[in-house]
């Protein structure tokens, strides 16, 4: 077998039978591949697409280009969680705790956030002390004491995925289904947790722009999990405005602890709430929505989901005493509040512009290798459906780059829209697909 032969088929637009794609995956690994060779079948694979066979194939032989956990000496209900990245989106740093306080074990391997915004695994080291680099070892043990444990993504695990994905980036070729489908999933089915529940997001502030390719690779992906013996399910939502009202890290920490305090937000509890249900519809928990709901508010107002934050901190190092004090939490040497120029209600904030004043304020990194600043971020004080007037502060700015506030301040200004009249509420939820 020859790679140019697999090139030319592909860019012929022929499908891939499995041989050629062990053996394309096999190369990869080995070197035997040139990486202008890969780079090219990838592009092939960008104009001709995959069908959802070449695609289940080219996933299996990724996961098994390295290592895969295995937890059934745990549990055989071990749930993992997947958000494909949004603006403000805390989501997984509730849902974890959470989901153990219910009974549930969580396998969580997260990446570092590349982007305007660091990913869950930078807001957690924002909590001092937070170790997330641990072993395969530590990782198993401490999801079997606590019922959850979150770490950075090992190497080990789908390594085929990260040799394509580097590639991938510096030719043009990420955003392309089969690819994407192949990457997320890999990476999940490798980190050993057999319930996997997809939070797909869609919009300006998500990698997917619209609802439609949002659900054309989400059916891909959960069809691709099924094939390989997972149960899998995935929950499609808007990101064209920002979660929460903290977007940023160590602020983002403290806008969990607040939810798990009881302060809740209403788009995080409508995100956090469908998934759950999704996630306790898959362990077998509960399936009637309503007392899934019920039991959801309970961990809540009881503090069950907030001691369970409590033991992932303590459990992974991290510093506990920022539960009660803030103050501990790295602070930003500014602060700085941006103000409404018009009345109005609050009809829009777009994610992206929000997300970019962020990362302009040091909240995020452009390359691996940048550091971040944790206390840099936005705090929106108003949000969708309310009331401003001229002059009244719509957000404050913290960062510790007096020269970025204003371009940020713009950049903010310009993410808020207004109505005269009170716009309607919309369900963020778009479908979730089992
Ligand atoms: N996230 C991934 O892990 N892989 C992709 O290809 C895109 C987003």
């Amino acid at each position: 077998m020859k790679i140019i032969d697999i090139i030319e088929k592909k860019k012929k637009g022929f499908p891939l039978c499995e041989e050629e794609i062990k053996f394309f995956i096999d190369g990869v690994m080995s070197q035997t591949i040139e990486d202008y060779q890969i780079s090219a079948l990838l592009m092939a694979i960008y104009f001709q697409g995959m069908n959802i066979d070449e695609t289940t194939f080219l996933t299996k032989y990724m996961v098994e280009s390295g290592e895969i956990l295995d937890f059934t000496d745990i549990s055989n209900d071990v749930l993992d969680k997947h958000s494909t990245g949004g603006v403000g989106d805390k989501i997984t740093l509730i849902f974890l705790p959470l989901m153990a306080a219910a009974g549930i074990y969580n396998a969580k391997l997260s990446g570092r956030g590349l982007g305007h915004t660091g990913g869950t695994i930078d807001k957690l080291e924002s909590i001092p002390g937070f170790q997330t680099n641990l072993s395969i070892e530590e990782f198993k043990g401490k999801v079997k004491k606590v019922k959850a444990a979150i770490a950075a993504q090992t190497r080990a695990l789908a390594p085929a995925d990260g040799k394509l994905y580097a590639l991938r980036d510096v030719t043009s070729t990420v955003d392309v289904i089969p690819l994407i489908a192949s990457s997320v999933v890999s990476k999940k089915i490798a980190s050993g947790a057999n319930h996997i529940v997809l939070d797909v997001k869609y919009g300006s502030g998500a990698f997917i722009k619209t609802p439609e390719e949002a659900q054309k690779l989400s059916e891909i992906m959960v069809e691709v999990g099924k094939r390989l013996n997972r149960n899998i399910c995935a929950v499609i939502s808007s990101m064209e405005q920002p979660l929460g009202r903290a977007i940023g890290n160590s602020i983002e920490i403290i806008e969990v602890i607040e939810f798990l305090k009881g302060n809740i937000e209403p788009d995080l509890k409508e995100i956090t709430y469908a998934l759950a249900q999704s996630a306790f519809e898959k362990t077998g928990k509960f399936n009637a929505p309503q007392k899934a709901r019920e039991y959801l508010d309970e961990l809540i107002l009881s503090g069950k989901a907030l001691e369970k934050f409590r033991e992932i901190i303590k459990e992974q190092n991290g510093d506990v005493s920022v539960i009660e004090d803030y103050g501990k939490m790295p602070q930003a040497s500014i602060k700085y509040e941006v103000k409404s120029d018009k009345d109005g209600f609050v009809s829009n904030i777009d994610a992206l512009k929000i997300a970019k004043a962020c990362k302009n304020l040091g909240a995020g990194r452009e390359k691996k290798t940048d550091s971040i600043d944790y206390s840099a971020g936005i705090y929106l004080t108003k949000k969708f459906k309310e009331k401003v007037q001229q002059g009244e502060t719509i957000a404050i700015i913290y960062t510790n780059k007096k020269s970025s506030i204003k371009e940020s301040e713009e950049l903010v200004k310009a993410a808020y829209e207004y109505s005269l009249e009170e716009p309607k509420e919309k369900s963020l939820i778009y479908k979730i697909l089992n």
